[in-house]
């Protein structure tokens, strides 16, 4: 066997030890040498899909249920690429063509799908907390594809992958997080993950948008966004969640753009080498500019790509187990 190999297996190995959890809920409950290695198995991962045949056999044999209860295009395609490229069996299951229209309620689905013996079920749910609930009755693993506005783990670490592909690591990075803050999952886990990691979180937005309580999750947060993009090496932009506000939270779209929209003279504040981030979808033309979203400075579309590498990171993580040499 060759060294290289050898000490491959070695590295899996040790990040096999590192990641001792059953469900991936959130970021929260993850420890700093976890994440990086999930970053670290990500990476290994990555290659896989810049091969001829983006297939190897790790987790053959394996069923994945994608319990999706709200729209996706990004994380639902990239769970099932990232399934299929491990060789497993994976399942798209889709609210508006189940039972769940005929009325079953959420806990006699999974108990239905279970039966059929699953090895783990993604669930993306409008209701924050329903991935830990599905775990209170569930045998099997559960992992969280975005539940309501708490948490969105595998995006927060398909943008820490981002960032470290860019940045090289994290400590005294400034990153800005910009937006429709109240109702973001990604905004939360990215908080978590970015804190652990030891960088510089700033939050920015309207005040509605913005409460000063989220200063106790240990970021500092500004309603200036002239003022906070200064100095900045990421400004990751979020998307006004109209789908989730009950009350008007600012009072027009043109204002909301002229204050907080990432514009080209905006971005200019920031350092020179400063990335833009964004999870998807965006409002072109509302929190960022068009010329922005698709300028060189944008990693948008590598946030995409990276999800696949770090999704089969989580899968591989929570289901391979001891098999990680078959990626080789
Ligand atoms: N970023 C993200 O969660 O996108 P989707 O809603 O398309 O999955």
């Amino acid at each position: 066997m060759k060294s290289s190999l050898l000490s491959r297996l070695e590295l899996n190995r040790r990040r096999d030890l590192a990641f001792k959890h059953k469900h991936l809920l959130g970021i929260q409950g993850l420890t700093s040498s976890e994440i990086v290695s999930v970053l670290d198995t990500a990476e290994s991962f990555y290659e896989v899909s810049t091969r001829e045949v983006k297939k190897v056999p790790t987790l053959r044999g394996k069923t994945i249920i994608n319990l999706f209860y709200e729209p996706s295009t990004r994380t639902r395609s990239s769970f099932e690429l990232a399934a299929k490229r491990l060789s497993a069996d994976i399942v798209n299951f889709n609210k508006q063509t189940s039972s769940v229209i005929k009325g079953e309620s959420f806990k006699d689905t999974i108990l239905n799908l279970e039966a059929m013996n699953p090895d783990a079920i993604i669930i993306r749910h409008s209701a924050s907390g329903i991935p830990y609930f599905a775990t209170t009755f569930c045998q099997h693993r559960i992992i969280n594809a975005g539940d309501g506005s708490h948490e969105h783990p595998t995006q927060a670490l398909l943008d820490a992958f981002t960032i470290r592909q860019e940045k090289k690591n994290f400590k005294d990075l400034k990153v800005i997080i910009v937006g429709d803050i109240i109702h973001s999952r990604v905004a939360r886990s990215n908080i978590f993950l970015l804190n652990k990691m030891g960088a510089k979180v700033v939050l920015v937005g309207p005040p509605a948008l913005l409460p000063v309580e989220f200063k106790n999750f240990g970021v500092e947060i500004d309603f200036n966004l002239d003022r906070a993009i200064q100095g900045a090496d990421v400004v990751m932009m979020l998307r006004i969640q109209l789908e989730r506000q009950a009350a008007n939270f600012f009072p027009s779209i043109r204002e909301y753009r002229n204050l907080y929209s990432l514009t080209e003279k905006r971005f200019r504040k920031a350092k020179k080498n400063a990335i833009i981030m964004h999870p998807g979808p965006i409002n072109r033309g509302v929190e960022i500019s068009t010329d922005m979203a698709d300028s060189a400075k944008s990693v948008i579309l590598k946030q995409v790509e990276n999800g696949i590498a770090v999704r089969m990171a989580v899968l591989y993580l929570l289901l391979g187990g001891k098999k990680r040499e078959a990626i080789d």
